[in-house]
């Protein structure tokens, strides 16, 4: 690359996640433990002498031009609204931005339970940082992504995704507590087990709508518990406590609210079983997650059940489950090393029988979070 080329165009690099466990309580305060992935969006972004922003991706074929001064939400301009939520929420935060021109790349699929959005976020959001000289801490830049999402595109997720996009390292799952959010990066050790991500290409419904939803009913369950306990999120109750108020409960609530104190337990129990490399109870742990994910909170769908009951057959499995919001999109399977490749062979023959729809399959390593590449 010429000399002059290369001080002008910076390129971005940011990994997709894959939740080992812990769904759907990051917003009820409860323990999760994602790890980042190699899949990734990269960014290549360069400063203007105007207060442009192009955005361009090769994944797409629309250009979107939009200037620093008139950033709102507007449906036409489609992705491109979540690196202008960015942009936006760095503004109101009082950073003064440069025009920039910004050309996305990945192969995070989109919309499939990996994180596409929040890989996109941290990404505009460090190429920002990085290039106007604001200087903000990784867990700032989680939240001031998560804060975009909420309040720009509506979509009220919790802190999980852009937390381990923003702070993943390479070999490792990050078990955070979603409530003061210290974290402990646990060595996840890829010697017998492989990570692979089965994606149903069952593109997701209403994930939005019912997302927000689940939140609600866990609202409406911790004003309820509030009565009886003196607990500050719907994750600090415990199991007994749980068991002795259940019936307080109506029984769609009670459900949602079951999964969610269960679910933090095995997290829990999860990074026990990591720390003495046990997979086998780890497996299972990930197996009682889907049933609760499908049966409790309902955001399982056929095609992922399908996925995971077919994982379940092949020797060489430890566990499998959905990952991500649900509705569709990936499940991921712990896979002894030696049968990765045979595991892929006979789930994608049997999905495929069962669904007539083509999966597709990644066996992930675990790496960092969002980073300058160039
Ligand atoms: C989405 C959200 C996360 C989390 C998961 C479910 O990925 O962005 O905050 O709630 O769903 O665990």
């Amino acid at each position: 690359m010429k000399k002059d080329l290369k001080e002008k165009i910076h390129l971005f690099q940011s990994p997709g996640r894959v939740n080992l466990i812990g769904e759907h309580i990051d917003y009820s305060g409860g323990h999760v433990l994602p790890v980042a992935v190699d899949r990734s969006i990269f960014l290549s972004a360069s400063i203007r002498n105007d207060r442009l922003l192009k955005f361009k991706s090769l994944n797409f074929n629309k250009e979107i031009v939009r200037s620093l001064d008139d950033i709102t939400f507007r449906k036409e301009d489609d992705w491109a609204n979540y690196p202008k939520g960015v942009v936006k929420l760095l503004q109101d935060s009082g950073h003064r931005l440069q025009g920039m021109d910004l050309l996305y790349e990945g192969n995070i699929p989109i919309g499939a339970g990996l994180s596409s959005s929040a890989a996109i976020e941290l990404v505009t959001c460090y190429a920002f940082c990085s290039l106007c000289s604001i200087n903000m801490k990784r867990e700032d830049m989680a939240l001031l992504c998560q804060k975009a999402e909420n309040e720009f595109v509506g979509m009220r997720c919790g802190i999980m995704d852009q937390f381990i996009i923003s702070l993943g390292q390479k070999g490792h799952a990050l078990f955070l507590n979603c409530q003061n959010l210290n974290y402990e990066l646990v060595p996840f050790k890829t010697d017998n087990v492989s990570i692979v991500v089965g994606n149903t290409n069952k593109k997701r419904n209403l994930v939005n709508s019912e997302y927000n939803k689940r939140r609600k009913d866990c609202e409406d369950g911790l004003e309820i518990l509030r009565k009886y306990l003196d607990v500050g999120y719907l994750c600090d109750v415990t199991p007994l406590q749980f068991e002795e108020y259940r019936g307080k409960l109506p029984d769609i609530i009670r459900r949602r609210c079951e999964h969610a104190v269960y679910e933090n337990e095995r997290v829990k129990k999860s990074v026990s079983a990591l720390k003495k490399n046990d997979i086998d109870a780890f497996g299972n742990l990930l197996m009682e997650s889907h049933n609760s994910l499908r049966d409790l909170y309902e955001v399982s769908c056929p095609e992922l059940d399908i996925m995971v009951e077919e994982s379940l057959k092949v020797e060489g499995v430890f566990g499998s489950r959905l990952t991500g919001a649900g509705f569709g999109g990936c499940t991921l399977s712990l896979v002894r090393n030696d049968r990765a490749e045979y595991f892929i062979q006979q789930v994608s023959e049997r999905y495929y029988k069962r669904t007539k729809i083509k999966p597709e399959f990644y066996v992930c390593s675990v790496e960092d979070g969002v980073k300058e590449i160039i």
